[in-house]
């Protein structure tokens, strides 16, 4: 078990997809879970203050992991859960108890052999605690909104520096001061500062501390 957790922005998603190849381990995206959580109700209309409908309607989402698809109630919502906005309905609901509570076992359930790479925000300090290689990826928030802003130009989805900055920094705030497994970085967690790192320096770090706890052949 290897956690990556960090705020949006640090790369951790690419850094997790790339050590997950390379270990030839399953990944867990667990933004992805939020970001459905805070699509579904946008979708439905829910009043994003209602926690008890919001919590209750984590707890019986119909999603499906298709291939590189994502299905809700069997529609696409692949590109959907990705844009900005969709990320801070995401943070939003995230801020619940009930929601995380609702989502716990769900994640729990991806471990599988021979290993699992967990992305997220309290993968280290909360989901898995006894992880034994626990990564917390930062970048300063500057260098963040460049490369997220990079990464919706190529998916060919709307982006807008200035914009993108005060939600990254929004965002932050929210998910660093919420009371409910706030992002922080774990004890025993190996904090990996990116900014000036590229993604195969970062990647290697962390195969290489794979490597010496897990003595795993690479
Ligand atoms: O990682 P990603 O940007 O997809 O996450 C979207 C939002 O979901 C984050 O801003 C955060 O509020 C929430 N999240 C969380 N805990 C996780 C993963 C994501 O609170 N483990």
């Amino acid at each position: 078990m290897i956690t990556i957790d960090g705020p949006s922005g640090s790369g951790k998603g690419t850094v997790t997809q790339r050590v997950a190849a390379r270990l030839g381990w399953r990944v867990l995206d667990s933004g992805a879970l939020y970001r459905l959580v805070g699509h579904a109700v946008d979708r439905r209309n829910i009043d994003f203050n209602n926690e008890n409908e919001i919590s209750d309607l984590a707890a019986s989402l119909d999603v499906i992991f298709e291939d590189k698809k994502v299905l809700l109630d069997g529609v696409d919502v692949t590109d959907a859960i990705r844009t900005e906005a969709a990320g801070n309905n995401a943070s939003k609901v995230a801020a619940m108890p009930g929601v995380r509570a609702a989502l716990l076992d769900w994640q729990r359930d991806y471990v599988q052999q021979p290993g699992l790479v967990a992305d997220g925000r309290d993968m280290g300090t909360t989901v898995f605690p006894a992880a034994r290689v626990k990564i917390f990826l930062t970048a300063s928030p500057q260098e963040r909104a460049v490369r997220r802003y990079k990464q919706l130009k190529e998916k060919g989805l709307p982006a807008n520096l200035a914009a993108l900055t005060s939600d990254i920094e929004e965002r932050d705030a929210r998910d660093r001061s919420r009371a409910a497994s706030p992002l922080v970085a774990a004890e025993d967690a190996l904090e990996i500062d990116s900014t000036v790192l590229s993604i195969d320096e970062v990647v290697n770090r962390i195969l290489s501390e794979a490597q010496r706890v897990y003595a795993i052949p690479l």
